[in-house]
């Protein structure tokens, strides 16, 4: 069974409290709860964690290489500021899709920009929830196409 890691940048902590109207009223532990029963569903399993610390992401995506198949990252503010985490995810070599819960497009300016998506498999934004959702459905389905073909 292939293993992937579901990582949550800063201030998603603080999710169901944090502006509702931008970012939804669900809890990360309800959203985590989501991607565990989709997991089994996919037949993956699914390991979350949160930090608001830009060392402990960049900690936690280095240990990925040596358990996990690929990684649904939300690195939230430092999507925009990180070359320390774009470089983090370009090292590992495990496929990382990039969420947000927003759409980072409709918003200011400063968060158009991000530092990860070029060393990305892809990303999803905009759809709440879904993106994460989305995220992980597309990634179980590349690593399981990848062993196929191995
Ligand atoms: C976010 C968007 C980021 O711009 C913001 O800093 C976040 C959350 C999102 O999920 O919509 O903290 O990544």
């Amino acid at each position: 069974m292939h293993s992937i890691l579901v990582l949550h940048g800063p201030n998603l902590n603080l999710l169901g409290q944090r502006e509702p109207g931008i970012y939804g009223s669900l809890t990360l532990d309800e959203i985590n709860r989501r991607l565990a029963v989709l997991g089994q569903e996919l037949g993956v399993e699914v390991r979350t964690l949160q930090s608001n610390h830009e060392g402990a992401l960049i900690d936690a995506l280095h240990e990925a290489r040596h358990w996990a198949a690929g990684v649904v990252f939300n690195p939230a503010g430092y999507t925009h500021t990180s070359v320390a985490l774009r470089d983090a995810i370009a090292a590992i070599g495990l496929p990382v899709i990039e969420v947000h819960l927003s759409n980072v497009h409709a918003r200011e300016e400063f968060r158009q920009r991000s530092l990860v998506s070029g060393v990305c498999a892809g990303t999803i934004s905009g759809l709440g929830v879904r993106s994460y959702l989305l995220g992980l459905r597309a990634l179980a389905e590349m690593v399981s196409e990848n062993q196929a073909k191995i």
